[in-house]
This record gives structure tokens, sequence and C-alpha cells, in this order.
């Protein structure tokens, strides 16, 4: 960015395409100093940091939910070759590509998609962030399928909030019909539906406790490496179970080959 910018100018710009979720400091300009969770998400970060390679020289990062860019530009700073972020909210890729800018790194890319939409991306990465969304989605299994099927080509990060025990009951390979017990038990994965708000906020629909977050990482076909550390888990692609018995995606989320053509169904 241009040198002769000033903290003033860089202030008034944050304050313009406020409110801000992400606190960044934007060459000394702090963009949420007042954020609920204290200096979020930097003070997140540095209890998972180690769950990461720390050098990440050549390899291609897609951040989903990238908000105004935190983990995007701390991917960067690890020495990714590139760096893509999407995030459903025209404020948040705005106040990212802002932030990019001010930066001084524009090659950092920002772009309006939905989780729901990767496909048409057409791209595998090196990296998937996929953090503090998942209970976001009414659809919650569907984006971790489509993450799997388009776009992860190694590692994943993955957070989601969890509420329960921290204990992980052992799944059975199968059940009786009439065998109820295991449903009773408050560590059999489980995922609690918000029909209406939580934490003052209606975009949660979905709470898993910790085993329940587990076993859908592996249900999609993901593999627990580390973690985990504060709700965050690195994962690597693994086989997709029964996918013998016919895909678990269906859904229409590749781009029409042709501009006449209807997507698929
Ligand atoms: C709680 S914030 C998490 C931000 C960041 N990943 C982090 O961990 O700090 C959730 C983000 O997900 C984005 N989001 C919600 N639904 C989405 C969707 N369907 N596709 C892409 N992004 C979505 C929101 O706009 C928001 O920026």
């Amino acid at each position: 960015m241009d040198s002769t910018v000033t903290a003033s100018q860089i202030a008034r710009d944050v304050d313009r395409i406020g409110p801000w979720f992400h606190n960044l400091d934007l060459n000394g300009v702090q963009t949420a100093p007042a954020h609920f969770l204290g200096d979020y998400p930097a003070d997140k970060f540095a209890r998972f940091a180690h769950l990461l390679p720390a050098d990440l020289t050549g390899k291609t990062v897609l951040d989903i939910g990238c908000n105004a860019g935190f983990y995007s530009f701390e991917m960067r700073r690890r020495g990714a070759a590139r760096v893509l972020g999407i995030d459903a909210d025209d404020r948040y890729i705005e106040q990212a590509r802002f932030a990019a800018r001010t930066l001084g790194v524009a090659d950092v890319e920002f772009r309006n998609l939905s989780i729901y939409d990767v496909g048409a991306l057409g791209e595998r990465f090196d990296l998937v962030i996929f953090m503090g969304v998942l209970y976001h989605l009414r659809h919650p299994m569907l984006a971790l399928d489509l993450i799997r099927e388009h776009v992860a080509g190694d590692l994943m990060l993955f957070q989601t909030l969890t509420r329960g025990p921290d204990s992980v009951a052992e799944v059975a390979e199968d059940y009786d019909f009439a065998e109820d017990a295991h449903f009773q038990a408050p560590d059999h994965p489980r995922m609690a539906f918000i029909e209406r708000k939580w934490a003052h906020d209606w975009t949660n629909w979905w709470v898993p406790n910790r085993a329940g977050v587990e076993a859908m990482l592996r249900a999609t076909g993901f593999a627990i490496l580390r973690g985990p550390a504060d709700e965050v888990y690195l994962c690597r692609t693994a086989a997709v179970p029964f996918a013998e018995y016919g895909p678990a995606v269906v859904y229409p989320a590749r781009p029409p080959a042709h501009p006449d053509e209807e997507p698929a169904r």
C-alpha cells in the first residue's frame, strides 16, 4: 500500500466499513479492539497454531468463511504460494480486501462465494481452512461433503462450536433396532438443533458435542490427525465411508460446462 497513507486515514476507512468481527492490526490500527472475546482471533490462534505446519512454502490454501481474512493472512505469513478466502457476506469481503491492500499482500485473493458453491472453483487446495462456519449452516453435512468432494486436496483445519462432555463414546459397527441406551448417553455422537436463537444469534443452527464433530468428520472422509485444541482439529482427506454404495453428495454444485447447459440435477 502507498506508504504515505496515514494511521488516521486507515482508522477512518476501518470505521467506514465496520463493524469488524476480526481484530486485525492494520499498520498499528486495530479493527475490533473491543471484541467480546478479547484480541480475537489472535488469542485463539495462539492456542491451536501448533496443530499446523509452521512452513507452508509453495502450498495452496482455501479459507472458507474467511471473514476479514485473519487466517488467510496468517497462512500467507507461513509462506503459502496462493491463498484464496471466500465468504458469503459482501461486507466481510470488502474488509478482507481492504486489509490485504493495507498490509501490502494484494496477492491474497478474496471472493464472495458460498460454501455450497465451492464446486464452482474447480480446484483442490493443499490446505482448506473451515473454521467457525459449520454451526452457522442449515446443512452442515452437505458442506463437509462438498468440501471433501470438490476442494480438499490434503489437509483441513476445522473448528466448530461444541457443547457437552469431553468424553467420546465408542461407536459400534451396528445397533439393534430396539436398542436405545446409546441414544441416551451424553457422549454418543449428537448435534443439538437450534430452532430459534443461540447466544442471541439466529444464524446459529446446530451445536454438536465432541463425539458428534469427530463422527461427522470421519463420515465425510476426513481422518483426524491432531486435536482438538480449543475445538480445532487438523484433518487429512481419507476414504469416504460407504462410497462404494454410491455418491453421498447430491447437489448441483458443478458449473454448467456451456452457458446454455442446464445445471446438473
Ligand atoms: C463466526 S465467523 C468465522 C470467521 C472465521 N472463519 C474465524 O474462524 O474467525 C463465520 C463466517 O462464516 C461466514 N459464512 C456464513 N455462512 C456462510 C456460507 N454459506 N458460505 C460462506 N461463508 C459463510 C460468515 O459470513 C462469517 O464470516
